[in-house]
């Protein structure tokens, strides 16, 4: 067996853990291009908190490889995988099919010695007003998703509808949600939407525009009186996927409701660990068992609409705590994004691991070369046109190690739904049977 690299453990770590609690992620590449071959084995620490981006252009394998790692959390022994919970924020409404096997690859899927098989600790999530859709295309739904109106603050609401709390449009919000939340812990948009009627001091048109935006958020179907609680999110070695894509259909500012989702989310797994941390801590030092919430990895499709490099978001400031102060609690990150050179700059450089798949705008590979360079010897554009053209190729960037590796990404045994859709269905692939050319223009077309 070839010695395998671990990446993202530190020697003390390793020496004792090994490679107990890591991922396997892929095979080291060595050689260039049409010469590469396979070689060791490329594992990742699950044990530690970490802040992993994971980058490349469209249809390079950034959201494949993603689900793969939360294949992995599965794959974890049970006393190890217990401690951990994965909730995925999924933007494109991809990774409801990781609970089906990969039986599409099973060819690539047996030359890595992998069976294909469905996730059975995945968990899917959908705002509560779009279950209906997923239960009519046939797909089955683990829970339904609500928020809690009462978890949002005015600013929340003001941010979300595009108002700043200085406008009068932010000023009666903030007036009419202050006061609702300090009289009531549970209360309804409907609610909201009678007060705003009834303030004195805005003008007509003020509160018309404040109501219309308010009875919009009824129509995207995940407001409720009682929200879904966050620990049911984050369980012991389950794979919470929230599927958010459905916004993008029911609001034009579809990115500003994900971002308010986002946002909450993140603030309270912040503040939920902080408390398990103590919680562990004190168990710690009194060898009494407490109960307490596992550690989480949060991962998120499109992190550069969330933690943008210029501008911010409702999410902003809420991920950037966890970025920057997750560690001690036991937050991990997994962000993906296509333009690592649009993503904020704390993001790019609290990333302790990247996979990165092709990239070719040179701002973006600007963007990378800007957290290596205190360590790279060869330029990180090298190792990316040494790549071979296959999907799934990647280099991997260990801060731990400050090593760089050319890395070919596992195939997957859960299915994967990303890939670009195409608009023949296959059943009715009449007229084919094309076969890839010998030579070019050597087109052989066989019997139909
Ligand atoms: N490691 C891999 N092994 C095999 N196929 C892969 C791998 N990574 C990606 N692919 C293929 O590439 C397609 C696009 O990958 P995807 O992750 O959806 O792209 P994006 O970078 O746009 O998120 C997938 O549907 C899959 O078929
Ligand atoms: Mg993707």
């Amino acid at each position: 067996m070839a010695e395998k690299i671990i990446i993202g453990k530190d020697w003390k770590d390793l020496k004792k853990f090994g490679e107990i609690g890591t991922a396997f992620i892929g095979k080291h590449v060595v050689g260039k291009g049409e010469d590469s071959h396979l070689t060791n084995p490329i594992l990742m620490d699950l044990t530690r908190p970490h802040i992993l981006l994971v980058c490349g252009k469209r249809g390079s394998g950034k959201s494949y490889s993603a689900g793969l790692v939360s294949e992995e959390i599965y794959n974890l022994p049970d006393e190890i995988r217990k401690n951990i919970s994965v909730l995925m924020i999924d933007t494109m409404g991809i990774y409801w099919s990781m609970k089906l096997p990969n039986e599409k690859d099973a060819e690539i899927l047996k030359k890595w010695g992998i069976k294909p098989q469905g996730l059975p600790n995945a968990k899917i999530f959908i705002p509560e007003g779009h279950v209906a859709d997923y239960t009519k295309s046939g797909i089955k739904v683990d829970n339904p998703f609500t928020l809690a109106v009462s978890e949002l603050t005015a600013e929340d609401w003001a941010v979300t509808f595009g108002f700043s709390m200085i406008d009068d449009h932010g000023i009666v919000i903030e007036r009419v949600v202050d006061a609702i939340r300090e009289s009531r812990t549970e209360y309804s948009i409907d609610d909201i939407i009678t007060a705003v009627q009834n303030d004195k001091d805005a003008e007509k048109r003020v509160k018309l525009a404040v109501i219309n935006r308010m009875q919009a958020a009824k129509g995207w179907g995940v407001f409720a009186q009682k929200g879904t609680k966050v620990e049911e999110l984050l369980q012991p070695g389950v794979v919470s996927i929230l599927d958010v894509s459905h916004f993008m259909r029911v609001s034009s500012g579809s990115w500003s409701v994900r971002a308010m989702l986002v946002a909450l989310l993140a603030r309270k797994i912040f503040d939920q660990r902080l408390k398990a941390r103590k919680a562990e801590e004190y168990s710690q030092v009194t060898g009494q068992t407490a109960k307490t919430m596992p550690m989480v990895w949060l991962m998120i499709d499109e992190a550069h609409q969330f933690v943008p490099s210029e501008g911010s978001t409702a999410a902003t400031g809420p991920l950037l705590t966890l970025i920057k102060e997750g560690r001690e609690p036991g937050i991990s990150l997994l962000m993906i994004t296509q333009r690592p050179n649009k993503l904020h700059a704390d993001a790019l450089s609290q990333s302790d691991m990247i996979i990165s798949h092709r990239l070719t705008s040179k701002s973006d590979i600007d963007a990378l070369r800007s957290i290596m360079q205190t360590y790279m010897l060869e330029d990180i554009q090298d190792y990316l046109n040494d790549l071979p053209r296959t999907k799934g190729a990647a280099i991997i960037l260990d801060d731990n190690s400050e090593r760089i590796y050319q890395a070919q990404m596992r195939p997957r045994f859960s299915w994967h739904a990303g890939g670009s859709p195409i608009i023949i269905k296959e059943k009715s692939l009449i007229g084919g049977g094309y076969e890839k050319p010998k030579k070019p223009g050597e087109l052989t077309k066989e019997k139909l």
